[in-house]
């Protein structure tokens, strides 16, 4: 992000873990090096892919000393908000298409003590989340559209996390900069050079026989 002081935060996706040890998958991947672990929350039907919920979560929260953070592809979402909080999520993060009031499931997250994040679709505008800003801590930019793992990057969404820096570091807001989606040694060098701090990635630390050496790797793209 221009900036070498900055951190750069790598957060494993569990989706594309091993579903039948995933204590083990988390443990393994702190072990590893990781900073967040990434939680892909699907419901079959804002997403055309089911996985977990509250109740696992809350199985894995002992298993790991790891930001929870939690991406729900799940609508209408603001129902289920207090039971991710409740289940160890430490970020709660939402599209602007799962509710009719974004303004409002931010509230609710930050009320909950919660991080509160807005993910971005590749056809969604950055102007989805220009107006609620100082109610953000977190915006996520998908690289893929949302449902599954192993999707190819889409680099046209390069430009709009360029937009969304220009406009947190103008702003001057405390704000992470996440890029979902298709996140390799290949790809990251670009998320990062637009402005992203946090590289959420699946497939290229999961689908890797040694998770300290992706997660290095991913790292030392920056
Ligand atoms: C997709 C999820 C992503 C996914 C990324 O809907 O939000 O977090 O796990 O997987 P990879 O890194 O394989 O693209
Ligand atoms: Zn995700």
């Amino acid at each position: 992000m221009g900036n070498a002081a900055t951190k750069i935060l790598i957060a494993p996706s569990l989706l594309a873990a091993d579903f039948a040890r995933l204590g083990e998958e988390a443990a393994a991947v702190e072990r590893a090096g990781a900073d967040w672990l990434h939680l892909d929350v699907m419901d079959g039907h804002f997403v055309p892919n089911i996985t977990f919920g509250p109740l696992v979560i809350k199985a894995l929260k002992p298993h790991t000393r790891m930001t929870m953070d939690v991406h729900l592809m799940i609508a209408p979402v603001d129902p289920y908000i207090a039971a991710f909080a409740e289940a160890g999520a430490d970020h709660i993060s939402v599209h602007p298409e799962a509710g009719p009031h974004l303004h409002r499931s931010l509230q609710m997250i930050r009320g909950l003590g919660k991080k509160a994040g807005v993910v971005l679709n590749p056809a969604t505008p950055v102007e989805a989340v220009a107006q609620v800003l100082d109610l953000t801590d977190l915006i996520m930019v998908m690289t893929v559209n949302p449902g599954f793992g192993g999707q190819k990057f889409i680099a046209s969404q390069l430009a709009k996390i360029a937009t969304l820096r220009r406009m947190i570091d103008a702003g001057g807001h405390s704000i992470h900069l996440q890029v979902d989606g298709g996140i390799t040694r290949q790809t990251a060098p670009d998320a990062l050079a637009a402005g992203a701090d946090c590289l959420i990635a699946g497939t290229a630390i999961f689908g890797r026989p040694d998770y300290a050496a992706a997660i290095a790797e991913l790292r030392a793209t920056g």
